[in-house]
């Protein structure tokens, strides 16, 4: 609660000037309306009862009636439109600080995050913080300023009175206090079940095609159906706790408090002459002002329904931003030749599970290695360090003598540049997906896509450069993916490019395209590449063979070729095989 609070007053920091004035003309709007039943009242008592007729000085009454009453409409829309409009900027700002602060993360989150929850905080929970304010906050404060004023004219009338009707706030917090521990319970369910529904539906489309292929779309169809049904059982008893305390309360309550102050006048007027001029007016006054107090008050505990939503959603948005962001140290050095250092690396996910074993390794500025190993055996986590996707144990990565980690960011990503494993695509246009945002004319992003030989095939495309790949570039091969997404590292002319399995899926012909590309940087660009197949970094200057995360063997193809019996030697020989048998398989003999 108190968090979510202070998230909301951080949002609306830079338009403290607006809250305050809104709230003045607010309270002066509500002191106008205050006027009305007071002016009634003059009129009962002056005019009305006594039968006296003086046109002149009612019109003035009247006049002044209106004039206040219209004054203080037009007040209240000015204000309310004023502080609506705060209140969608505030969220705006906080949608933008979520998405901000996802955006940089460490890695190691979103190896627990699950997306679509993720999503569903960045806009459902912002969501619910803007009804906080738009209608919350501000039904609230106009309805507490309201009941202020009309609280402070019935002292004026008659403080005992008034008296009795502030008997209705203590019951109101009961009531609210009953009606939270309630719906409280039911609030924070149905949200996490809301996000769980998000959460599924993202994952069945993210993995359409597996999902029909192993026909288990009847049982995703169940568990959805499940989700769903305690969504809606939880939906339904936060909705019975609203029907049953907010309104229908309140207004017994009101009933309750009218006869109570009727009563006590008929006590008053017992054994007299009956009812006075005088409080003839105070009555009406007072009726008048018991509505005025209690509409204010339903529509404050009715709030306290989508108070409760707000509050959850607040909550959930803070507890995303107080996830620690990757620290960023002031920068200190910059990428200038791309050489890199490894000097006794260690590391592992997960306390006590290490996965790299004190990894020593010297690559030059400029050269040509090839990583390679069996799977898990730690290749891909080795980049992720060199990436700083992970942060690495001080001191063991250096680039150009400098701590990778206190290199600055901007500089870092853009010296820096990776082929990941799995390709990623945008759901935009070729030619997008290789500038990637970056400032490039179209010969620019021609000539990296030449490069990549990825030109041809997307100059065959639809559009050219211009057609959408589809999300995640569905309309395009796994091949094509990785071309382009080569072609998109090559762009950057990036000083160190890291290859992660980047030829895995390209037939033997383009390979030794893209290879002939990767050879031509050689001298201008420090390449890292792993690769299961062998043939893309035949020509490497060194070959690193890691296996569960110590590096087993190092040399040029020749040297770990000559080594009888070793890592590499088998593998290679392995995959000859493998290719041979490919090659041949028709020559089977009859
Ligand atoms: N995000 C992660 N959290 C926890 N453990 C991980 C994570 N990523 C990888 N691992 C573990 O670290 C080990 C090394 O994984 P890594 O991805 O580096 O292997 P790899 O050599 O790239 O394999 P492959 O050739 O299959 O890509 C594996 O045992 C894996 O289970
Ligand atoms: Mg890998």
């Amino acid at each position: 609660m108190g968090d979510a609070a202070a998230l909301l007053l951080r949002a609306a920091a830079p338009d403290r000037a607006h809250l305050v004035q809104g709230l003045f003309w607010l309270l002066v709007a509500a002191g106008l309306e205050a006027l009305g039943p007071l002016i009634a009242k003059t009129f009962i008592d002056t005019f009305l009862l006594p039968r006296r007729a003086d046109l002149p000085e009612i019109a003035v009454l009247l006049l002044g009636s209106l004039l206040a009453g219209m004054v203080a409409s037009w007040l209240r829309y000015r204000q309310l439109t004023r502080l609506a409009g705060l209140a969608m900027r505030s969220v705006q700002r906080i949608r933008e600080n979520v998405y901000g602060h996802v955006l940089r993360l460490p890695m190691s989150f979103f190896d627990r995050a699950i997306t679509g929850q993720l999503v569903s905080r960045v806009t459902n929970d912002t969501e619910a913080v803007k009804m906080l304010y738009v209608q919350v906050l501000f039904v609230m404060l106009d309805s507490v300023i309201v009941l202020a004023g009309a609280m402070l004219a019935m002292m004026w009338l008659d403080w005992r009175l008034m008296l009795i009707v502030a008997t209705l706030v203590p019951a109101m917090t009961v009531i609210v206090a009953l009606y939270q521990r309630l719906s409280a319970p039911a609030v924070t369910r149905t949200r996490e079940l809301r996000s769980e529904l998000n959460a599924q539906v993202a994952e069945s489309i993210g993995g359409m095609g597996v999902l029909q292929a192993s026909n288990a779309t009847e049982r995703f169809s169940g568990r959805f159906a499940a989700i769903n049904e305690a969504h809606y059982r939880s939906r339904q008893r936060e909705l019975r706790a609203n029907a049953w305390l907010l309104r229908p309360v309140l207004d017994l309550l009101n009933v309750l408090l009218l006869a109570t102050v009727i009563f006590v006048f008929s006590l008053r007027s017992e054994g007299g002459v009956g009812m006075t001029a005088l409080e003839v007016g105070v009555l009406y006054a007072f009726i008048s002002y018991i509505a005025r107090v209690v509409e204010p008050l339903i529509q404050i505990t009715m709030q306290f329904a989508q108070l409760q939503q707000a509050m959850v959603g607040a909550a959930r948005v803070h507890a995303l931003l107080k996830e620690a962001e990757t620290p960023v140290a002031p920068p200190r050095g910059r990428v200038t030749e791309g050489a890199i250092a490894i000097e006794h690396l260690d590391f592992g996910y997960l306390p006590g599970r290490q996965v790299l074993h004190g990894l020593d390794l010297r690559i030059a500025a400029g050269s040509f290695h090839g990583i390679v190993g069996h799977t898990g055996s730690g290749k891909s986590t080795l980049l992720s360090l060199l990436l700083r996707f992970y942060p690495a144990p001080a001191g063991s990565i250096r680039i150009d003598g400098t701590p990778v980690d206190a290199i600055g960011e901007d500089h870092f990503r853009e010296a820096v540049g990776l082929v990941p494993q799995e390709p990623f695509l945008l759901a935009a246009s070729a030619r997008e997906n290789i500038a990637m945002g970056r400032a490039m004319t179209d010969e620019q992003v021609h000539e990296a896509a030449r490069a990549a030989h990825a030109h041809d095939f997307i100059m065959g495309l639809e559009h050219g450069y211009d057609t959408p790949l589809g999300e995640g570039g569905a309309r395009l091969s796994v091949g094509q993916k990785q071309l382009i997404a080569i072609a998109r590292a090559l762009a950057g002319k990036p000083r160190i490019l890291f290859l992660d399995e980047a030829t895995s899926h390209i037939d033997s012909e383009t390979e030794q395209v893209v290879q002939r590309a990767l050879s031509g940087l050689r001298g201008q660009v420090t390449i890292v590449a792993i690769a299961h197949r062998l043939s893309t970094i035949r020509e490497a200057d060194r070959i690193v063979v890691l296996n569960h995360g110590r590096i087993a063997e190092r040399g040029t193809h020749g040297e770990l070729m000559a080594i009888e019996g070793g890592l590499y030697q088998r593998l290679y020989l392995l995959q000859q095989l493998e290719e041979e048998e490919e090659e041949a398989p028709e020559e089977a003999p009859e």
